[in-house]
């Protein structure tokens, strides 16, 4: 591939990040079948954020201990399937040399740790009784998460889409 050249001069400019030996090795390596076991585990726990945040909200409009109950389930179930699909995705970035070279990547690492640590704390506090958790900041923290959620989903969809990682080769 041709390098670009500094204007008026002959010298070429080097990425040394896109010099590195496998910078071009993007494919998942934590598959089934050539599927990435990360993109296929994400879909739970950002469903369950969302579900966590319509039963606080039904909770807070029909003061039915069910919604409380519900909103205790769906927190601890995206905690739980969250740090599932943050082993995957982590094994993915140590392991892939293409993933592990691009600051995208670490970005999205940053960005769903600190999702992780929001769930946790989403149902962490709901432990000491669900139904007092809920009004205000279960709740809140239910909004919060499914903010943070959308922004880490949107996120990983632009590594795929725009990096092409997990996919095949790199840019
Ligand atoms: C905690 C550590 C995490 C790391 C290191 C990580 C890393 C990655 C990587 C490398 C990709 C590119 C595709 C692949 O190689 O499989 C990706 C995609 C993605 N990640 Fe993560 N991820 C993490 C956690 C999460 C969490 C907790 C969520 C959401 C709950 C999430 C949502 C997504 C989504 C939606 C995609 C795009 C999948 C697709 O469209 O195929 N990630 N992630």
């Amino acid at each position: 591939m041709a390098k670009p050249n500094i204007e008026g001069s002959d010298e070429q400019l080097i990425d040394p990040v896109a010099e590195q030996p496998g910078y071009n090795e993007t494919e998942s390596h934590i598959a089934i079948l050539g599927h990435p076991i990360h993109a296929m585990s994400v879909a739970f726990p950002i469903a369950l954020t969302f579900c966590a945040f319509g039963a606080d909200i039904l909770y807070w409009w029909t003061g039915d201990g069910f919604w409380a109950r519900a909103a205790l389930w769906s927190s601890g179930t995206a905690f739980l399937f969250g740090m599932l699909a943050g082993f995957s995705g982590t094994a993915e970035l140590l392991f892939v040399s293409g993933i592990r070279a691009r600051a995208p990547a670490w970005t999205h690492f940053i960005i769903a740790v600190t999702l992780l640590a929001l769930l946790g704390a989403n149902w962490g506090y709901r432990l000491y009784g669900y139904e007092a958790a809920v009004l205000p900041y279960g709740i809140l923290m239910s909004a919060l998460s499914v903010a943070v959620v959308s922004f880490t989903g949107w996120h990983g969809g632009k590594l795929v889409f725009d990096y092409r990682l997990g996919t095949s080769k790199g840019n």
